[in-house]
């Protein structure tokens, strides 16, 4: 094995930085050289010319859970929470020798095998990692590493050889629909665009990623910058625009820095500017911060806010495609859209379209959260099945103390605050924009939330009305109050003062809600409580008419009760009573009166005996 071949990459994405993977980097390149073992830092474009074992940091693997990782090439292993006192282990094992440190290795839950890297860890094995192959192995702030993988050759084919109508024609042929939450096919968008009046147009690249939970689009600026600059270059060239923004969330500290140098570099090698790939064209590329607000990804706020104004929706028509940007024709399209983009130019829309299912081709990428034994960042293509993302990438449903139950499963929330929450019955569902809008959710961001049976479905929707109350922009008087008073009839069910009458009124406003908001945030605001009440009704009902929560979550509804076994009759709880709702007599097991007890815990609190549960 020649030293251009060896490779350590330490995983540098937000998940594994916070881990402290940059420690773990910095004692490879300590120890490495007080061994005196030579190493590279940089990639260089001659591969042979690398004179010593590469090290390199790369964005984010996917497997964040597991993180800070560690990948040693040519052999593909895996070393999974690796920290800076398991470095020496790791150089005198696999680096000088060719052995394995077997602590460091996965292990599956199930099975207890100890997996040695991607090829036999179920969580990658059944992922087709298409827009995140590059991600979590290529060096994001080299583009010469980017470049020595065929970055960049698409755009340079998209100016030098075709014409715009030839793109537009391409990317509407390979079906691709944007990722940004609406599924709106993309090639469309663009022919739309190019078809205007007038010299100015604008590309606008979508990283504003405000959805709870949600981390794709971060992984891809973090992991990739350069394919996200190279579906921008193809879009200005399909479109016929000269001046780009990305629009980055400003709390994406690592995604802005991340996507300044890689466009930086690209402006350095003559990719971007004046005279692009030899030609007389211009393409200027600006990286924004995002204004903070969830609203702002909405795509006339985020227009609003990149021209200094305040990021508040404003209504279509006219589109963005006829007048966004200063009026002017713009093309708006999530990162993960124009990540694919080279990828649809190298391998042809043909190609593209044998992935995924007729109506939405390709691959998509998900967070996936919550009750699975492996979180993290995946990439599947549409059309697989929920239980296949929970049960063979995810590992299976969780118990709340991380053991696996196989009866676990309860539901999943999909598509963050826009989404709903799917159950059992839908475990076979087929994952695309089409099945999921026509069970009531969404694969919007590509948020996905697994959950056991012990969580309540009242506080899920309730977590999510919060969200999407406090970021209402308040344009619209139905966005602004309605949020507010279906989170208070949220509160009067998980608090015990509601009547048959809340979940009526609960429906009726969630329905104006939806038909009487301007924008996306408003209009999608009321799916979690119209989804979570439509599939866990018997859930709501047992909030309201018996005032008790089936999964002991709410705890207003949730009774003390004694238990005779264990009570001592000490009469703590009598005293503490502020009602006076506990009786019994001394040594004797106590009883609480349910007619009285007010459920303020303040029994449970003084028992020392731990005799009072709900
Ligand atoms: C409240 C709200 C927030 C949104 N946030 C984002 C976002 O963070 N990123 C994104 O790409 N699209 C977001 N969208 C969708 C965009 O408005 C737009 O449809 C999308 O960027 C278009 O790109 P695409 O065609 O590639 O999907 C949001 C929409 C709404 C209503
Ligand atoms: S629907 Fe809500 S977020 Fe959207 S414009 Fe109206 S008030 Fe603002
Ligand atoms: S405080 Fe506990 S042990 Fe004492 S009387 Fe009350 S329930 Fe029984
Ligand atoms: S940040 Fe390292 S695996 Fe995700």
């Amino acid at each position: 094995m020649n030293n251009a071949e060896r490779r350590i990459i330490i995983c540098a994405g937000t998940g594994c930085v916070a881990n402290g993977s940059l420690k773990v980097y910095e004692e490879f390149k300590r120890i490495l050289g007080e061994k005196n073992i030579p190493v590279t830092l940089e990639f260089k474009k001659e591969e042979h010319n690398h004179d010593g074992i590469r090290i390199s940091k790369s964005g984010c693997q996917g497997f964040c859970q597991m993180g800070p990782l560690v990948t040693i090439m040519p052999q593909e292993i895996l070393y999974t929470k690796v920290k800076p006192e398991d470095v020496n282990e790791i150089i005198d094992t696999t680096i000088i020798g060719a052995g394995i440190v077997d602590r460091l290795l996965y292990v599956e839950p199930a099975t207890k095998k100890h997996c040695t890297g991607p090829n036999d860890i179920p969580f990658y094995q059944r992922q087709s990692r298409t827009v995140l192959k590059e991600c979590g192995f290529i060096d994001p702030e080299s583009i010469d590493e980017y470049m020595s993988h065929g970055g960049y050759e698409q755009a340079n084919r998209a100016f030098t050889k075709l014409s715009a109508k030839d793109i537009c024609d391409e990317i509407s042929f390979s079906g691709l629909r944007g990722r940004g939450g609406g599924g709106f096919p993309t090639g469309k968008k663009w022919e739309l665009t190019r078809v205007q009046p007038g010299p100015k147009k604008y590309v606008i690249c979508n990283g504003d990623e405000g959805d709870p939970g949600a981390f794709m689009d971060r992984s891809v600026m973090e992991g990739n910058p350069h394919s996200v600059i190279e579906g921008v270059i193809i879009a200005c060239k399909a479109i016929g625009a000269d001046q780009s923004y990305i629009y980055v969330r400003a709390e994406y500290p690592l995604a802005v820095q991340r996507m300044r140098k890689a466009v930086q570099d690209a402006y350095e090698r003559g990719i971007l500017g004046k005279g692009v790939f030899g030609t007389v064209n211009k393409i200027d590329c600006e990286v924004m911060e995002g204004a903070g607000a969830f609203v702002c990804g909405e795509e006339t706020a985020l227009i609003a806010s990149i021209t200094g104004k305040r990021g508040m929706p404003s209504p279509k028509p006219p589109f963005p495609a006829q007048k966004g940007l200063w009026d002017k024709p713009t093309v708006i399209n999530n990162v993960e859209t124009l990540a694919t983009v080279p990828l649809i130019m190298k391998n042809g829309a043909a190609a593209f379209k044998k992935i995924g299912t007729e109506k939405s081709p390709g691959t998509k990428t998900f967070a996936l959260t919550g009750h699975v034994s492996n979180t993290g960042l995946i990439e599947v293509p549409f059309g697989a099945t929920l239980r296949e993302v929970v049960h063979n990438i995810g590992g299976g449903v969780t118990d709340d103390k991380g053991n696996i139950t196989p009866e676990g499963f309860k539901a999943v929330q999909i598509g963050g605050p826009s989404g709903g929450c799917l159950t059992k019955e839908h475990l076979d569902l087929s994952l695309d924009f089409d099945s999921l809008r026509s069970v009531g959710a969404m694969v919007g961001s590509g948020g996905l939330v697994v959950m056991n049976h012990q969580t309540c479905m009242v506080q899920i929707a309730r977590f999510f009305m919060q969200f999407t109350q406090n970021e209402s922009c308040g344009k619209c008087v139905l966005c602004r109050e309605g949020t507010q008073q279906m989170l208070a009839l949220l509160d009067d069910i998980i608090e015990g003062r509601a009547t048959g009458e809340t979940l009526k009124l609960l429906e009726t406003l969630a329905w104006a809600v939806q038909k009487g908001s301007l924008c996306g945030l408003g209009k999608t605001a009321p799916n979690p409580i119209l989804s979570t009440m439509k599939n866990f009704r018997a859930e709501y009902e047992a909030h309201v008419f018996q005032k008790r929560c089936p999964t002991r979550r709410c705890k207003a509804l949730c009774l003390p009760v004694i238990d005779a076994a264990k009570c001592k009759g000490c009469t703590a709880c009598v005293k503490q009573c502020p009602v006076g709702a506990i009786t019994g007599e001394r040594k004797m097991p106590h009883v609480i009166d349910a007619s009285k007890c007010i459920k303020c815990g303040a029994c449970i609190k003084v028992c020392k005996f731990n005799a009072i549960g709900i």
